[in-house]
């Protein structure tokens, strides 16, 4: 019986699911939105990349996403994944596209299936597998048969794999969008007039597979009807369509930026994103995407490059291990609910837009049934103004746009932030005070890789060979020897005078190993890969062996022609510094090239037992040596807050969990020392390079173990050491919130979620402060810091002001010590009040336990 009526139970369940997508819908656009079942839709939208996290990770963040207030998520489709071998394909686990997209239909929310094939994304070769630049006589995204035909096959493909499952809104499926091609327009011109006939077959292309909804091609501004052109920025309010039947849509607002190794960590204000989008739906605008809503991570040699980092964290919204970023995720939660309080007039009519003076803008959309939706901007960089609209005053900091859904009360302004903001931390010592870095001490196995050629399938060339011709991308790595005979009399024998070895190089990397010894390296960076080094060398007389390992660090994803810049070493090579100040060129020489390391033809990532003979004992483990394998086993820390594994300690290179690759790693990059500011301002135009984090630190120590790929306890941990380090630093830590903050002014208005109520009683009720633990077995366990009055700083170093009203602590702790949330008047209702006429505001630090 019991059994009978839990399989009812999961049929119920089963059915309510499905009824959200059963019924097909009939997606079309106009001049003003995109429109579903014939009705004009205000849609957010927020990409996530289902392979930069796991399957177990994905419904959490869909949920996160759509507690945020997104309707839609994007995704690009990723090739390179998907068909590793021309001809074989892979849908498995990360790369389960179907399933990604049935997760997000089972929120409830739409998908905006941007299938490229080309995709940039900060991915290797922007999505496109390797094979496909051997295939002969293509040119890649240009009007080339070969090309064309590969692009068009995937396409379909993909295509028809969506319709089979019936995942198409024309089908009663999430998929209300597609994208062909990607920002094609911003290198068009390098193409020459075959970049028209290009784009105008991919359009052609695209229609001609008969999705049921509709195209889009961002930043083309010549794409071709009925294809949409969109925008992609941190700005589009300036955005027009390339016809009025077209609605203005935003396909990218970059939420941050991406990472690289050797840059400094970018972050975007969450003041200036939510203007921008303010901006863009007063403007006009109905469709806007974060990109990225959720970034995650590039596990194994999926990142582009050359140089981006591991972490794709992004400054995204939910952070790297799934956490909400707050008060980013807040604030532009409360904005969206502000958003489609307006929506049913944005969707009736175009905006009215007029200045209220100089940098002061309002913009109203108003029906011929009386409803009326407004949004004021004051898009100055420096004063504060009060404006007169309709009759009335209202205060509009520098860079902000309040939004009024009567086009009377404020309901929300996007520098006023109502939002919680937390500050997340590492924690080492795991399980009260065990440090975790023991765990691994006594355990670390390892072996070395050998110093140039010592696989069988080494082959010898005359003259220097580009890398991605020779590898494939099968691995980072390609060795070029050769042995060069020195005469006994060389005078640089006897008296040690210099000799120095001259290498020039497409990049990424390499190191110069003479006679089995590491002589030097040299490292491009993520501007410009060409590297040209010069590295002092020591020679014996007769026979010397140069062996130089060149490496990648991801293939290049954007750019004109991208696919053909190359990488390895291509010269010259030369020694300098010979005799009578000679210099011998090596480049045409005979060398002797190996791809990819021994370790890898041995399996050694898998961490396996068939490759355990290799393994050599703790106790002679080599420490800051190049090229260096190491293994170990760990237990997985107690609890379910996500892991990451602390490299801080090592050089560069490359760790596998449980055999499936974390990606590549590199603590040993320091960012710049310098392009910090002391303190963010976030008025004036955004660009990536605005507001950067963690100068002069490592640019990335910490790298995320999805815990689904984890057991309790036993799990291996190999990595591939490339320049020196000493694995025994390397600790294990969890991402932890504890700290709570609010900073809340009496001049705010009412919470978003207050506007049901009527304006008598929000008006009554006021400016609220509300505190929620991140996680739901948490409570608040104790208040830090709280103050009413004239209180500075920021969450995590608040501190009095002048003024401050003397019950502030004790009525906070009163209202949300030992609960879960708590919210609090922000007023001298409250409070007393500490200084008469001065404007107020509350400031709370709390602790979650
Ligand atoms: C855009 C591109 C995206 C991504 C982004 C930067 O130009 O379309 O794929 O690369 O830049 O993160």
């Amino acid at each position: 019986m019991r059994g009978a009526g839990m399989l009812n139970v999961l049929a119920v369940l089963a059915l309510c699911v499905l009824a959200t997508w059963t019924s097909a819908a009939n997606v079309t656009y106009d001049g003003r939105a995109l429109v579903i079942d014939g009705k004009r839709k205000v849609l957010i939208s927020g990409s996530i990349h289902y392979p930069r996290s796991t399957p177990e990770m994905w419904p959490d963040l869909i949920q996160k996403s759509k507690d945020g207030g997104l309707d839609v998520i994007e995704t690009y489709v990723f090739w390179d994944q998907h068909e590793p071998n021309r001809g074989q394909y892979d849908f498995g686990g990360r790369k389960d596209l179907v399933k990604f997209v049935k997760t997000v239909a089972e929120a409830g929310l739409y998908v905006h299936l941007r299938i490229g094939p080309y995709v940039c994304a900060e991915w290797n070769y922007g999505g496109f597998p390797v094979w496909l630049h051997f295939i002969p006589g293509i040119k890649f995204r240009t009007d080339n048969e070969p090309f064309k035909g590969e692009m068009k096959r995937f396409t379909a493909m993909i295509v028809d794999m969506m319709k089979k499952e019936k995942l198409y809104a024309s089908q009663g499926g999430p998929i209300i969008l597609s994208q062909i091609e990607n920002e094609y327009g911003n290198i068009d011109q390098a193409y020459g007039s075959a970049a028209k006939s290009y784009i105008n077959w991919a359009a052609t292309m695209a229609i001609s597979l008969d999705t049921g909804v509709p195209w889009v091609m961002c930043q083309q501004a010549d794409a071709p009807d009925p294809i949409i052109n969109t925008c992609n920025g941190f700005y589009c309010d300036q955005f027009t369509p390339n016809s009025n039947k077209k609605p203005k849509m935003w396909t990218e607002n970059w939420t941050g930026w991406f990472l690289l190794f050797g840059g400094s960590l970018p972050s975007r204000p969450v003041e200036d994103i939510a203007f921008s989008v303010a901006r863009f739906f007063q403007r006009g605008g109905t469709f806007q995407n974060y990109y990225m809503y959720y970034g995650g991570t590039n596990f194994g040699r999926t990142t582009g490059g050359p140089f981006i980092a591991t972490s794709y964290d992004y400054d995204a919204p939910i952070d790297e291990y799934g956490l909400l970023r707050q008060p980013k995720w807040g604030h532009l939660r409360d904005l969206h609910k502000a958003i489609k309080l307006c929506e049913d007039a944005m969707v009736a009519t175009d905006p009215t837009i007029t200045s209220l003076g100089s940098n002061l803008e309002a913009s109203v959309y108003k029906t011929g049934s009386g409803s009326c939706a407004a949004f004021l901007a004051n898009v100055g960089t420096n004063s504060d103004a009060t404006v007169n609209f309709n009759g009335n005053t209202y205060h509009l900091p520098a860079w902000s746009v309040s939004i009024l859904p009567d086009c009377k009360n404020v309901v929300l302004n996007t520098a006023k932030i109502n939002s919680v903001a937390t500050i997340p931390r590492f924690a080492h010592p795991l399980n009260d005070g065990v440090d975790s870095s023991e765990a691994f001490q006594s355990d670390w196995s390892w072996t070395n890789e050998p110093v140039g050629i010592s696989k069988r399938d080494s082959f010898t060339k005359v003259g220097l060979l580009e890398q991605i011709n020779t590898t494939a991308d099968k691995s980072d790595y390609l060795w070029y020897s050769l042995s060069t005979e020195v005469h006994a009399d060389e005078p640089f024998l006897q008296d040690g005078s210099q000799t120095l070895l001259h290498v020039e190089s497409l990049g990424h990397g390499l190191h110069a190993f003479v006679n089995g010894k590491l002589a030097g390296s040299g490292m491009g960076n993520g501007g410009n890969a060409k590297v040209a080094v010069e590295i002092p060398i020591t020679l014996v007389p007769e026979k010397n062996t140069i062996a130089l390992l060149s490496l990648t660090v991801g293939l290049q994803n954007y750019g004109a022609f991208f696919d053909i810049v190359g990488a390895g070493i291509t010269g010259p090579v030369k020694i300098k510094g010979l005799k009578n100040g000679t210099t011998v060129d090596l480049s045409s020489l005979q060398w002797t090239y190996q791809i990819g390391l021994k370790g890898e033809e041995l399996g050694l990532p898998s961490g396996s037992s068939e490759s355990s003979s290799q393994w050599k004992p703790f106790s002679t483990l080599p420490k800051q040596q190049p090229l260096v394998w190491y293994k170990t086993k760990f237990d997985a820390p107690a609890g379910s807050n996500p892991i990451a594994l602390d490299f801080t300690g090592m050089g560069k290179g490359e760790a596998w969990v449980n055999g499936q690759s974390i990606g590549r790693f590199w603590p040993s990059y320091i960012s710049p020392s310098s392009g910090c500011p002391d303190s963010c301002n976030y008025r004036g135009s955004y660009n990536s390079n605005k507001c950067r984090l963690n100068c002069g630190q490592a640019s990335q120590k910490l790298y995320h173990v999805p815990r689904s790929w984890l057991q309790a306890s036993g799990n291996t941990l190999v990595l591939f050491e490339e320049i020196g380090g000493d694995p025994t630093t390397i600790s294990l830590a969890t991402r932890q919130i504890r700290s709570l903050c609010s900073h809340v002014s009496e001049s705010y208005p009412a919470p978003v979620d207050m506007w049901g109520s009527d304006a008598k009683a929000r008006r009554k009720l006021g400016p609220i402060l509300s505190l929620e633990c991140p996680s739901p077995n948490q409570v608040i366990s104790s208040i830090e810091f709280a103050s009413f009055g004239t209180p500075r700083g920021t969450c995590g170093n608040f501190s009095h002001g002048q003024c401050s009203s003397r019950r502030a602590l004790s009525v906070v702790k009163k209202a949300c010590v030992g609960l879960k949330s708590c919210a609090i008047g922000v007023s001298a209702e409250t409070f007393g009040n500490p200084c008469k006429g001065v404007t107020k505001s509350l400031a709370v630090e709390a602790s979650c336990r």
